[in-house]
Formats: C-alpha cells, sequence, structure tokens
C-alpha cells in the first residue's frame, strides 16, 4: 500500500524568499537528506531527483499542464495575463498543443539555428561596438538586448520598438513567480506585447517590410493563411517565442559570466575556442541555469511508493538538478572540462521540450565567443540581487567593469 504524499512529513522549501533565490543548493541538499526525491514548497511539491524528474516526464500523459492552476493562484482568471497564460502553447496539450508545434518545428531545427549564425554574430557586434567602450556596465542588462534583437531579426520586425517591448518582456518573466501583487505588471505588460505583436502581423499583411529576404513572419502567416492558425492564436504564438527566448536566453549568459570572472583562463579559452565555449554552456546548464517546468497531477501518480494526489501541482526543477549527487560526482564543481557522464536537461524533456533549444545554443556560443573576445579583465563585486526563484530565475544586476581588447 503506497504513503499518502499528503501525510508524510516531507521536508519544506521556501522557494518564494529572496534568501532562497540567492543559493538555493543547501536548501535542494538538506531536503534530500530529509526526503530523497520529493519535497513541498507554496508551489506544490518539488521532485528533488534527477532519476525521477526523467521518470515523471516519462509519464507526461498522466500530467496536465500547470498554467491554469497558475492563473487561479494569482487569481487572474479573466484577465490579459491570466488569458495569454491558458491559450499559450505551453498550456496546450494532446493534439491542439501538436497541431501549432508542427507548424513551427520547420522554423527551429539545429539547421535552421545554425543558418541563423551570422545574424546573431552581426547583432552582438554591434550591441559589443555600442555598449563595450563604456567598460563599465550591468551585465544582465547588456545581455538583455541580445535575444530581443535576434528575435526582432528573425521576424523581420523593426529595431525601433524593442525598448518597450523589453520592459513587456522583463515583467512577463515573472510569470510563474506566484506573486498576485504582480498582476497589474503581467497584465500592463501583456497587453503592450499584444499590442505590438498585432501591429507586426498587420504591418506585414499591409506590404509593409524591412527585407525582401523571407522570415519567420512570413513563415507563419503563410500557415495561417492555408487555414492552420486564427490571428489571436498568431498573436499568442509570436508574443510567446518572444517571451521563450528572452529572460532565459538572457539569463544564461550573465549567469555563465558570472562563473567566468576570477576565472581568467577559461574567459581566454572561450574567446579562442567556440568549441570550448560549447563545454562551459553545457556545464553551466549542469550547474546552474534557468527556467524550471511545471505540471499538475492529471490523475493520482504512484511512484517509489508515494501516491501524489490528482490535480497537485509538480515542480520540476530542473534548472538546478545537475548539482544531484546521485546523478553527478563532484557536483559543486564547476568544470567545463568534466567528462560527460551527466546530461542536463535545462530545456525541459518530452512533448513540451524547449522548441528554440538550438536557436538558444547558437545564439549562446556565438555571444559568449564575441563577448569574451572583445571584453576582457572582467572584474565584478558580484550580482547586486537574484530573481525569484519562481520566475525564470537568475541574477538581477550584474555590474561588470573590464578592459576592451
Ligand atoms: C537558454 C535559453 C532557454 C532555456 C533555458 C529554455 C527553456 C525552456 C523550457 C524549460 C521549456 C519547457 C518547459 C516545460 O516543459 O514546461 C521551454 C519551452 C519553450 N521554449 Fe525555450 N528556453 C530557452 C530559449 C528559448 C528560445 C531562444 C526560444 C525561441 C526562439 C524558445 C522557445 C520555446 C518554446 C516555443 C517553448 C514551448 C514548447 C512547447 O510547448 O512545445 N526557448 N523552454
Amino acid at each position: 500500500m503506497p504513503a499518502r504524499a499528503t501525510s508524510l512529513d516531507l521536508p519544506w522549501l521556501a522557494m518564494d524568499e529572496p534568501a532562497f533565490a540567492a543559493d538555493p543548493f543547501p536548501h535542494f541538499a538538506a531536503a534530500r537528506a530529509q526526503h530523497p526525491w520529493l519535497a513541498r514548497s507554496p508551489f506544490g511539491y518539488v521532485i528533488n531527483d534527477y532519476a525521477a524528474i526523467r521518470d515523471f516526464f516519462r509519464m507526461e500523459e498522466r500530467l496536465d499542464n500547470g498554467y491554469d492552476s497558475v492563473v487561479a493562484l494569482m487569481k487572474a482568471k479573466g484577465t490579459a495575463w491570466g488569458r495569454f497564460q491558458e491559450s499559450h502553447m505551453l498550456s496546450a496539450n494532446g493534439a491542439a498543443h501538436k497541431r501549432v508545434r508542427d507548424i513551427l518545428a520547420p522554423a527551429f531545427t539545429p539547421r535552421q539555428a545554425n543558418a541563423h549564425r551570422g545574424l546573431m554574430r552581426e547583432v552582438i557586434a554591434g550591441l559589443l561596438d555600442e555598449w563595450a567602450p563604456k567598460r563599465a556596465f550591468d551585465f544582465e542588462e547588456f545581455a538583455s538586448w541580445f535575444p530581443i534583437t535576434v528575435m526582432c531579426r528573425l521576424l523581420g520586425a523593426s529595431p525601433e520598438a524593442i525598448p518597450a517591448l523589453r520592459d513587456s518582456l522583463e515583467a512577463l518573466g515573472l510569470s510563474t513567480a506566484m506573486d498576485p501583487s504582480l498582476l497589474p505588471r503581467l497584465d500592463a505588460a501583456t497587453e503592450i506585447a499584444d499590442a505590438y505583436c498585432h501591429q507586426l502581423m498587420a504591418d506585414r499583411r499591409a506590404g509593409k517590410r524591412l527585407s525582401e529576404e523571407q522570415d519567420l513572419l512570413d513563415m507563419l502567416l503563410a500557415a495561417q493563411d492555408a487555414g492552420g492558425l486564427s490571428d489571436r492564436e498568431l498573436a499568442d504564438i509570436l508574443i510567446f517565442l518572444f517571451v521563450a527566448g528572452y529572460d532565459t536566453s538572457k539569463n544564461i549568459l550573465t549567469l555563465i559570466m558570472y562563473e567566468l570572472i576570477g576565472r581568467p583562463e577559461m574567459h581566454a579559452r572561450c574567446a579562442a575556442d567556440i568549441d570550448y565555449c560549447r563545454k562551459v554552456i553545457d556545464e553551466n546548464f549542469r550547474y546552474r541555469s534557468t527556467a524550471a517546468a511545471i505540471r499538475v497531477a492529471g490523475e493520482e501518480i504512484v511512484y517509489r511508493d508515494v501516491a501524489i494526489e490528482p490535480g497537485a501541482m509538480l515542480w520540476f526543477p530542473i534548472n538546478v538538478i545537475g548539482r544531484d549527487p546521485r546523478a553527478c560526482d563532484d557536483p559543486d564543481r564547476f568544470d567545463p572540462d568534466r567528462p560527460r557522464q551527466f546530461s542536463p536537461i535545462p530545456f525541459s524533456l518530452g512533448a513540451h521540450i524547449c522548441l528554440g533549444q538550438y536557436i538558444a545554443r547558437a545564439q549562446i556560443e556565438e555571444g559568449l565567443h564575441l563577448m569574451t573576445q572583445r571584453m576582457v579583465n572582467m572584474r565584478s563585486p558580484g550580482p547586486l540581487a537574484w530573481r525569484p526563484f519562481g520566475g525564470v530565475w537568475g541574477i538581477r544586476g550584474l555590474p561588470v567593469e573590464f578592459e576592451v581588447a
């Protein structure tokens, strides 16, 4: 007879507290000492074991996506933000999800991502030309312009709207922070992003374009013409693409630079060798990544003799689970040259595995390679603060100083 999770004396992870976000690792380790794979948190159960997370993703058909629960928790039903959370592709399941994923998939293959490397290099070089002469700035802010500019270029969108859109994406990165006081900001941000995406579609339909080259927006509009998508769905896809690629890529770049500061030999190797950048990125995905995954138990789930009740929120901390000592030797050492015994899962697993993972990897590789070439001897007093652990986690403000190479 399995034990009911509700009656177990499980460890508590205070994931909503700033001190937790600043250093979650001792808390996860202490929780594992009390229970090998399950903990409780303000956001539901936490699966605190790398192997167990993989097992849960194998039972995906028994899990629902958690965004309706997030909207309910935020008391946001009927708001612009609530509507978007309940309708974006990460909320959709089964055939409805597959339909959208199949439309997008051809534009997100490894080959397509590699074809965009020249554009990515151009964007980062332009940003470095503008920012590097300052020789001191907030690295997080600098990094934030990179993914949003790349996404605008992929969609053939004018760069003029980037500052306003960037503010919205900053807010929307806090969507899973489960803090109802953020709702007015989230709502306003959704409305700005929505108006922007509708305008983008209307302009292109009216023949306004920056270049004659076919781009991602042309492909999506063609899918719409083929009867695949409504205006509402297309706008939601566009908003989601901006949101999904923004905070995640920016936070990863900032976390990587944080690790390279004080390790000049790694910094120099990244500047010299893009293959080494790949190793650093992979090690960073294991060591400390940004997004977690959430689901809801669609039915009772019995796992390792514990019964989890239907409707329970499940939190998969894929952003920190690379430190699980049962999955990786000496997990607290940052070592890009470590033998590849561990497969990081920062992009999640299963049907919703990050569609943009190849674009994300390509832009982080190209960004890291060029940034380390142009900015050397980087110093920092450390992060100003950490972003809420429940949102797209990462560093909030990383002041840096450096010399221009
Ligand atoms: C380092 C950067 C990134 C990380 C760590 C990341 C992480 C994730 C994760 C964890 C999920 C799935 C969550 C789940 O299973 O619930 C996801 C989904 C998704 N991501 Fe990313 N992402 C990144 C960059 C990007 C970029 C650059 C794009 C777009 C160009 C993108 C587009 C998407 C999309 C469309 C989905 C939804 C897939 C679906 O529901 O089928 N991501 N991402």
